[in-house]
This record gives structure tokens, sequence and C-alpha cells, in this order.
């Protein structure tokens, strides 16, 4: 494939080297005339393993080269691969300037340079793009900016229509500084935001033999994949920081800790816990963030991400409560009591939380708990509900229906197959989904359906 790669920074030109030397076209585009020439004579204008050699390599072949001119590379190529920076802005905001600039400028190009028969649709898309251009976004950029920003740039200025005239795609980059050519020919995914299955198979076709999983995905969703891979993985740098600086505190290894902690691929280093839902509680989390976050303050040790776990968590709770304020009517069905699915246990349980708060304003409140309900007779539970919750245990109904029948507005804090079944004849009732119900996805286009955080 003929590829223009826009921007001869970390990300651009580990892009273009490696593209080269797998056998596509490319042509370099910088508006650093430093940058140009370094390129075009061979030499990378990073400092990265291998770069050196591969960069000299695909010139010597002439595979790579580089230019300022943006309408011959346009011109002359099937793709434009954006990788433009994208830095803060003094208050922390995205800038999205470069963005704008190049897409300014790729729209002129494509306007000089496209016969206007391109704007005809083809009776049948052609092949991996054939016969237009495709703007790929590599530059990481919040979701929205694709097509709310950039794609109104390209069409204005070349006076095209996306997903006709060009195509575009947005493809986010998760290459690390130091191991780049590495990451490129071994990446962690590849991530396809399409604007159309064309766009998306020209990306495709620019990776194929690479490992890795494909996804491909609306372009608001590849956009925020990005910034959720790095958010996390702060996150998990300042989470094992934390721990360290604790263990420290303490007088124990924080590896030696660290090394029982990551052999957990079950519960720690998995899956769990990472899918969007409630607030968490019960009789464990809760109490052990608070005894470790009052741990370290007793050592003078700062931790602020452990400390704010908390405040965090109530954070959801909140919102649920605003949701049910928000949705206003004043008779609520509350599916699930307990603090998670599949057990009795009410302690520290956010759905009581939410029951309080919602009695404490006055709202008509009925719940369903089987398990409670079932507790409330013959478990451990028995006591706890008649001492610490007989307001509660008061409104209890043993039947989904009822309360369902009971409710204007449903709180779903359980997926039960009985309250599935209920919920099936909710109707044109106002469903709060704090658990993701199976059917959520579909849901989601009703009005009367909220999701906590999808
Ligand atoms: N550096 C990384 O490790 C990394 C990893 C993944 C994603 N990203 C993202 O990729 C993007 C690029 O990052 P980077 O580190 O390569 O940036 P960089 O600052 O090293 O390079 C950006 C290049 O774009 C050039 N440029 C600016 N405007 C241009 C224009 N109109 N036409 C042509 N070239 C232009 C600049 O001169 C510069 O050489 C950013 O959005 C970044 O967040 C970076």
């Amino acid at each position: 494939m003929r590829i223009s790669v826009f921007g001869l920074g970390y990300v651009g030109c580990v892009s273009a080297a490696c593209l080269a030397s797998a056998g596509h076209e490319v042509v370099g585009v910088d508006v650093n005339p430093l940058k140009v020439d370094l390129v075009a004579r061979g030499l990378a204008p990073v400092v990265e393993e291998r770069i050196g050699e591969l960069t000299a390599e695909a010139v010597r072949s002439g595979a790579l080269r580089a230019t300022a001119d943006v309408a011959e590379a346009v011109g002359s190529t099937d793709v434009s691969l954006v990788c433009v920076g994208t830095p803060s802005a003094p208050n922390g905001s995205l800038s999205t300037a470069y963005l704008e600039r190049v897409a300014e400028q790729i729209g002129r190009a494509l306007a000089a340079g496209t016969p206007a028969a391109a704007e005809t649709p083809a009776p049948e898309p052609p092949a991996a793009g054939a016969g237009r251009h495709t703007v790929v976004f590599r530059s990481t950029m919040l979701p929205g900016t694709c097509e709310d920003l950039l794609v109104p740039i390209l069409e204005r200025e070349s006076g095209l229509t996306a997903g006709t005239g060009f195509g575009v795609a947005v493809n986010p980059e998760f290459l690390r500084e130091g191991t780049s050519v590495r990451d490129f020919f071994d990446p962690p995914k590849t991530v396809i935001g399409e604007l159309d299955r064309v766009s998306g198979d020209v990306v495709a076709a620019l990776y194929e033999g690479l490992p890795g999983e494909v996804f491909r995905v609306p372009i608001t969703v590849a956009e925020m994949t990005k910034y959720t891979d790095n958010a996390f993985h702060g996150l998990k740098i300042s989470f094992a920081n934390e721990i360290g600086a604790i263990c420290q505190a303490l007088g124990l290894d924080s590896h030696q800790v660290m090394d029982v902690f990551l052999a957990d691929r079950k519960l720690n280093v998995s899956p769990a816990y990472l899918r969007p839902g409630f607030a968490f509680g019960g009789s464990c989390l809760p109490k052990d963030l608070r005894g470790l976050v009052y741990a370290a303050r007793r050592a003078d040790v700062s931790v602020p991400l452990l400390a704010h776990v908390l405040p965090s968590n109530d954070d959801h709770l909140r919102r649920a409560f605003e949701l049910v304020t928000a949705a206003g009517g004043r008779r609520v069905g509350l599916f699930g009591l307990s603090f998670k699915p599949g057990t009795d246990d009410l302690r520290e349980s956010p759905m009581v939380e939410l029951a309080e708060r919602l009695l404490g304003k006055g709202y008509d409140l009925r719940i369903y708990d089987a398990n409670v309900s079932l507790s409330r007779l013959v478990g451990a539970n028995r006591d706890y509900i008649a001492s610490r919750l007989p307001h509660l245990g008061d409104l209890l109904s043993g039947s989904a229906g009822e309360v369902l029948a009971h409710a204007d507005v449903c709180v779903v804090g359980c997926k039960d197959p009985d309250v599935l079944d209920a919920l099936a004849g909710a109707g044109d009732r106002v469903i709060i989904d704090l658990v993701r119900l199976p059917d959520a996805a579909a849901r989601r286009a009703h009005p009367g359906y909220v999701g906590l955080g999808w």
C-alpha cells in the first residue's frame, strides 16, 4: 500500500520505518524541515532501539522517503496516517491545533488531487478503499474529536463527503517509547475505529500479518480505548507506588508483597472487577480500605489514590440516587438489597444505603430480594434486619411482580431470573439499571431506560 505519514515524531517515524520495512511504500511528511531532511537522508529523528537501522535500510531501498509537500504526498498515496502531536493545553485540555491544521492541509490536497468522479459512489464498495484516499488518525484524541471536529474540516476543505469521497478511520497507537519498534511488530492489539467498513479494511490491510487481536469498533470507541488504557496504566503505577510507600513505612519489602499479589490471576491481574457497574460494599472492601488508609495516615504516608477510593465509590451511590430523583416518580421498586448477587449479606450494602436515602426523601418504596427474604425467615440476617433495618424489612415483598406493580420507577440492583421475568413486563416504567441487564444494549435506545455507566 502507498502511505503518507504526517508527523515524524516518535509515533510517526516508527510507524513510517516499520510500515516501509513491512513492504509498504511510505512517504513521511513533517512541518519541521529538520525532521524531513533527516529522514530523507536515512537518519531517524528520534532515538529508539532499531529505529536507526530500519530508517536507513528503508530509505536506501526506496521504500521510505520524506517531503514537506502535502499535496504531493497525498496525491501519490492511498492512505494518510496522521501522527501529529496532541499536547496538553495550559488548562489541561487536549490541544487539537496540530490535528486541525493537518486536516485542513490534507483536505486541500484531496480537493486538488481528486477527480470529480470520486464523489460518485461506486455501486459496490471498492476493495480496501481502492480509488479513494483514506485518512487514518493515529494521534490520541478525545471521543468526538474525529467526527465532530476533523471530519467537518476535511469535508469543508476538500469539498468531498466522508465515506464517499474519502475514507476515515481512527487507529490509536499503543507503542511504548524505548521499545516502540518491538511493540509495532508485536502489538497488544489493533484497534480500528471505522467510519465505514471500507475505511476499516484499509487500516486492517496496513497491519496484515501482525499478531494480536483486531477490534473493529465505532470511531468514538476507538478514541476512548486509548484513554482507558493510559488511565489504567497510570492508576496501576500509582497503586503500586502507594502500596510500596505503605510497605516501606511498615518495614516490609513491597516487592515480596507484590509477588504474591501478582501471582493471583483470578482476582487481581484479571478481568475481575473491571466492568462498570454499581458501588461496591460488603463486610470487607470498605472496612479494609478504611483500615489501610488509617494505617498509612498513622505512619505519615500520603496515599491520595487509596484515600479517594471510598469517596469515589460514594459518588456512584450518589449518582444512582440522583437518577431516581431525576426520574420524577415517587413510587420506587428496588430489585436487590444485598451487597452483591448470590448472597443475603446486607453489611455496608450500597443498595441498603440507596434505600435509606430514598426513604429519607419520602419515596414510596418496595423492595424485592429473594435471598434476603429467605434469610429474614431462617438465616443469620434475621436478627440483623430485625435490629438494624426493621424499617427496610417491612418494605420487603416476596414477589418481584408485586414490586413491579407498585413502581413507577424500577431500580435494578440484581439480575435474578425472576427479576428479569418481571422486568419483561415493565412497559413504559422508568428503569434505572445498576447492573447492566442482559438486554441493556437493546434497552439503551428506549427513553425510559437509564444505565448507570453505559
Ligand atoms: N510518544 C508515544 O509514546 C505515544 C504513544 C502512543 C500514542 N501517542 C500519541 O501519538 C501522537 C504523536 O505523538 P508523538 O510522541 O509522536 O509526538 P511528537 O511531538 O514526537 O511528534 C509530532 C510531530 O508532528 C509534527 N507536526 C505537527 N504538525 C504537523 C503538520 N501539520 N504536518 C506534519 N507534521 C506535523 C511535529 O513537527 C512533530 O514532528 C500524540 O497524539 C500522542 O499522544 C504517543
